[in-house]
This record gives structure tokens, sequence and C-alpha cells, in this order.
């Protein structure tokens, strides 16, 4: 049973994020793109400055078909040196078996309490509702990237792909 799941990818969504810790962490930049477009539609995607210290990201995917029962992620970090170099981090995992367990990996636990429980995807499959990012305070980022897991200086790029998966079953259907 284990291997039920086709590897078939239906989708990928790119977030670029440019994150610049410096005394002060900012969001520089974020591009959502969607490369398989039946999947579904970026209603937003944005940061927006309210003022000189709060700054925040929002994000609506517009999900066409629901349930969603099988997804991946993976998380990749570079760091700006003559272009972005990995940088430390490039790990994928299983959506639906973390959320079961999330002690069961810790750097996706990190990136999770980072950029995710601020959003509609904080919990296990199936997924039956679009993906919602509301207002993710840079702020909150920031106390984490500088106080829970001190980078170093520099500029820095999130890039996370969301792979759904298809069971064998569904593929069958
Ligand atoms: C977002 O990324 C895509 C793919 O890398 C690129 O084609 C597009 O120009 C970027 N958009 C912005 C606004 O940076
Ligand atoms: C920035 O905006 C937030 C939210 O509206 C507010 O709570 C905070 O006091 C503002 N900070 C400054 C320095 O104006
Ligand atoms: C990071 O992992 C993803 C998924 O396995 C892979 O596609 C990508 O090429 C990797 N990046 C680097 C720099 O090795
Ligand atoms: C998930 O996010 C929603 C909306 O922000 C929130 O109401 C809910 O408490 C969160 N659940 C968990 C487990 O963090």
């Amino acid at each position: 049973m284990a291997h039920k799941m086709s590897p078939l990818v239906r989708i990928v969504v790119i977030l670029h994020l440019i994150m610049e810790i410096h005394s002060r962490f900012e969001f520089t930049n974020v591009n959502c793109t969607l490369v398989n477009k039946k999947f579904g539609e970026f209603d937003y995607c944005y940061l927006k400055s309210v003022n000189r210290t709060y700054k925040y990201m929002s994000i609506k995917l517009k999900v066409y078909e629901l349930p969603i029962r099988a997804m991946q992620i993976n998380m990749e970090l570079s760091k700006r040196f003559n272009g972005y170099k990995p940088f430390l981090y490039n790990i994928t995992f299983d959506a639906c078996k973390f959320f079961v367990n999330p002690n069961s990996s810790p750097v996706a636990k990190f990136f999770y309490e980072s950029f995710m429980t601020y959003s509609s995807v904080n919990h296990s499959c199936p997924y039956n509702h679009n993906f919602i990012c509301e207002k993710l305070p840079a702020g909150f980022v920031n106390e984490r990237f500088t106080r829970i897991l001190p980078f170093p200086d520099g500029q820095y790029l999130l890039e996370t792909r969301w792979l759904r998966m298809v069971s064998f079953l569904e593929l069958n259907v």
C-alpha cells in the first residue's frame, strides 16, 4: 500500500519570496506561478506595506478540482552570492503525512510554523477548500528567522513547489 500514489505531477505552484535579513527582515518580492492552469487560478498574491513596521503577504489560490487527497511540498532555500546558491535546505515532504505528525520532520515544521500557520493549509488531507494565506506579517517571519533559527545576514530566496499527487484509484476513475 506504500506505493499507491502515482508520481504523476498535476500541478506545480512556485512561490518566490525574497527575504533580506540584516538588522531587519524584509519580504522584498513574492511571485506566484501556476504551472498547470487547469488546476486553478491565483486571485491574489502580493506584499503590502502598511507602514514602516508592518508589512504582510497575502495569497489566494482558487482550486478548481477539489478535494485534494494527496500533496507533496518542496521547499528550497537559497542565498545570494553570485546569483542564488542552494543554502542549507531543500526538503520535500508529504503534506498529508506531515500534518498527521508534525514532529516527524523538524525542518518541515520550522517552515510550516513560519509560513503556513497563517494559511488554510494548516491541517491534514483532504483539502476541500481554496488555498489562502491571509496577512502573514513580515515581523512574524523575522522573529522566527532571527531569534529561533538565526540566519546570517544576506538575501535569501525561498521557493516552494506544491505538487498535487494522484492516487491510482483516482486515475482509474
Ligand atoms: C514570476 O516568475 C515567473 C517564472 O519564473 C516569471 O516568468 C515572471 O516574470 C515573474 N513575475 C514577476 C512579477 O516577477
Ligand atoms: C503600523 O500599522 C499597524 C497596523 O495598522 C499598527 O498597529 C501600528 O501601530 C503601526 N505602526 C506605526 C509605527 O505606525
Ligand atoms: C531541490 O529539490 C527539488 C525537488 O527534489 C529539485 O527539483 C531541485 O532541483 C533541487 N534543487 C537543487 C538546487 O538541487
Ligand atoms: C488554521 O487556520 C485557520 C484560519 O486561519 C484557523 O482558524 C485555525 O485555527 C488554524 N488551525 C490550526 C491547526 O492552526
